[in-house]
């Protein structure tokens, strides 16, 4: 019977110890929740727009026509020779004489012979063209009649030998006029082609073709990819900047980007190479160019319809430095630093103002209330320090109000970075755009980057970020969970911090998976379809749940993110009465935490968990598996203000507790 009774104690101790052991080893995450920090900026989470991997054309802005107005160096790019019934025409480009003939000069001409079926041109589109069975198009294009007849012209999309649908129109006046025709296909396709044709004899000279979906985002005419808005509005983005990325500052100055060529009517928006043409010979893109179809006033636009500042980056009279390093004379700046003036007149100025008319001109007389803009992209060295302080000299004195956005170079640390960072702060600089493209390692590293930054001084934006799996640049690339996860440690660093880091967006934002240059992206598309990658849920579960107010936490009593592979940040929602807690394991094994919600009287009782998550560090998303890693929502109870949470391995959480009840 003792023996029993010892037994039965032993096994009670043993249990005892189990127990102890496991407690031991369970983390401690303590939000204090009486202790509310600064508050958040609006601005913490962003979005990077670059026209990189067909970003802009053949992406978000959805003109399906490449080449629409034979403004390529090879006027012919895009289009082809077409002909029905072995009838033989022939095309000529003219190169004066169009509507607009100072941005927009070529145009061709269409001549068949008569007793011919139909010859005319056919358009690839971006990689094809993408058309939604059912889905209404608007076809249009200006155009004249040359010689005695009225001839008929046939407009037709075609995939393969399959005819998607048809019509006919004429062209009656010798003058230029715009015809509009709608197209609806019969059939789903993403490789389309638009064929165009005069039927029987004739000449007509034609231009500005266009084919475009009536269902854009906001069904707004000149409107933007409804799906591809939809992902960043989903975001509840702070801010958007754009228009780059070293697009801004073009190879040679050259080819920089001109705001002023982006605006007024399509057809006097000069077509510029696009810098990514060329940049990598293991991805060569000929036939990227840049419309401008979405141009500066879009933007302005897509910043309001998304509730996002609009960020327009500028560039500061430097060609890219990786490129050819032109600079603009320090004495010839004027130039440059009118155009930024130019533009912030053109955002904000009364529209009975010169700026303010032509912004009214294009359908927006109230003002877009710009805040802030950047000097100048990737720029180092004392040749941008120099070009800065005149920019900011100017600008300061005019719009006071403006934030100034400037640059750290190119990589987060090093001669570069440091040297920019003390004369920005002798400058007294606003927010200093950081940028990063390191291997995930570096972000987990890093999580405490900003815990010892100084308190004063300028701002961080955090402006370019993504992890590499392979290298920067690397074709190789992928957006896995481990990059996405190894971000999502990061992020709780800078959510910290958002008392110096005020601003912070991915890059690149968009790439065309049969067209892009740089890889990894957040979003990936092809003509008809969109997914969000890891990382893109990653920025999203931190943007929808950001809260108004810090709340310090600690991991085991410390206030040092990253212990045991946990990372953690919290905030209060003053507008909901919710803690948000944020946490990030890392570890390939689930982990008990205890949750203590320091100095809260009211909780519960239950809470919500939203989890991402993936055992396979490799995983990815696709078109095909667009949500493989994507948020799942738990219910959580809670009966006090200290509870216990099981985070599962590799997984991104993001509780929300309500203060209420
Ligand atoms: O995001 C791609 C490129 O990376 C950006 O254009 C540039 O600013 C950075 O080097």
């Amino acid at each position: 019977m003792l023996d029993r009774i010892t037994g039965f104690f032993r096994i009670c101790l043993l249990a005892i110890v189990v127990f102890q052991t496991q407690i031991a080893f369970a983390q401690n995450i303590t939000v204090q929740v009486d202790k509310p920090g600064a508050a958040i900026p609006k601005t913490l989470f962003g979005l990077f727009f670059e026209d990189i991997n067909f970003g802009a054309d053949g992406g978000l802005y959805p003109e399906r026509i490449k080449n629409r107005s034979f403004e390529f160096p090879n006027p012919m790019m895009g289009w082809k020779e077409f002909e029905r019934g072995n009838t033989k025409g022939q095309l000529y480009i003219f190169d004066h004489g169009s509507i607009n003939n100072t941005a927009n000069s070529h145009y061709l001409r269409i001549k068949a012979p008569a007793g011919g079926t139909a010859f005319g041109v056919t358009n690839e589109g971006f990689r094809g063209i993408g058309v939604e069975k059912g889905a209404d198009f608007t076809f249009s294009m200006t155009a004249r009649r040359i010689g005695p007849a009225t001839p008929t012209l046939r407009v037709e999309l075609q995939d393969g030998d399959r005819l998607l649908c048809q019509t006919h129109f004429g062209v009656a006046s010798t003058e230029w006029k715009t015809y509009t025709v709608t197209l609806r296909s019969t059939e789903t396709s993403s490789k389309a082609r638009l064929n165009l044709m005069i039927e029987g004899d004739g000449t007509v000279d034609v231009d500005m073709l266009s084919l475009f979906p009536k269902d854009t985002f906001q069904n707004r005419s000149n409107g933007l990819r409804k799906d591809l808005v939809t992902l960043l509005k989903d975001m509840k983005p702070g801010f958007l900047r754009f228009p780059g990325g070293c697009i801004v500052e073009g190879r040679y100055l050259e080819q920089r980007y001109q705001w002023k060529t982006t605006i007024g009517d399509l057809d006097e928006r000069r077509l510029i190479i696009n810098r990514w043409n060329t940049e990598f010979h293991w991805r060569p893109t000929p036939d990227y160019y840049q419309s401008f179809g979405l141009g500066y006033y879009e933007y302005f636009l897509l910043s309001e319809d998304i509730g996002a500042e609009p960020l327009p980056i500028l560039n500061c009279g430097m060609a890219c430095q990786f490129n050819s390093s032109e600079l603009a004379p320090l004495e010839d700046l004027d130039h440059y630093i009118q155009d930024a003036i130019d533009l912030i007149e053109f955002a904000n100025a009364p529209a009975n103002t010169e700026w303010g008319r032509k912004r009214a001109a294009m359908g927006h007389p109230k003002p877009f209330n710009l805040k802030m803009i950047g000097i100048g992209n990737e720029q180092w060295g004392p040749q941008y320090v120099e070009r800065y302080e005149v920019f900011a000299k100017v600008l300061k004195q005019k719009y006071p109000n403006i934030a100034l956005v400037s640059s750290a170079g190119p990589a987060p640390e090093g001669e570069r970075f440091d040297f920019l960072w003390e004369k920005m702060r002798e400058l007294k600089a606003d927010l200093i755009d950081e940028h990063y493209y390191m291997e995930p390692k570096w972000f987990r590293n890093n999580a405490g980057r900003y815990d010892d930054y100084p308190r004063s001084g300028p701002k961080v934006f955090a402006g370019e970020y993504a992890a590499q799996s392979v290298a920067i640049a690397s074709p190789d690339n992928r957006n896995n969970w481990e990059c996405a996860l190894s971000e999502a440690a990061f992020i709780t660093g800078l959510e910290r911090n958002a008392d110096v880091v005020q601003m912070s967006s991915y890059a690149p934002l968009f790439g065309h998976v049969d067209a892009w240059q740089w890889t990894p992206n957040m979003i990936w598309f092809d003509n008809l379809r969109s997914y969000g990658t890891p990382n893109y849920y990653v920025q999203k579960m931190f943007s929808v749940n950001q809260g108004t107010k810090l709340l310090p936490v600690l991991l085991d009593g410390s206030a040092k993110n990253g212990q045991g592979e946990l990372y953690s940040s919290a905030s209060l929602d003053e507008r909901t009465g919710e803690v948000i807690v944020k946490v990030v394991n890392t570890a390939s094994a689930a982990k008990e935490v205890r949750v203590n919600l320091a100095g809260a009287s009211r909780f519960g009782p239950s809470a919500k968990a939203f989890v991402l998550q993936s055992t396979d560090l490799k995983a990815e998303n696709s078109l095909d598996n667009p949500t493989r890693i994507a948020p799942v929502e738990r219910q959580v109870s809670i009966s006090s203000g200290e509870f216990a949470y099981t985070l599962t391995p590799q997984s991104f959480t993001v509780l929300r507790i309500s203060l209420k009840s």
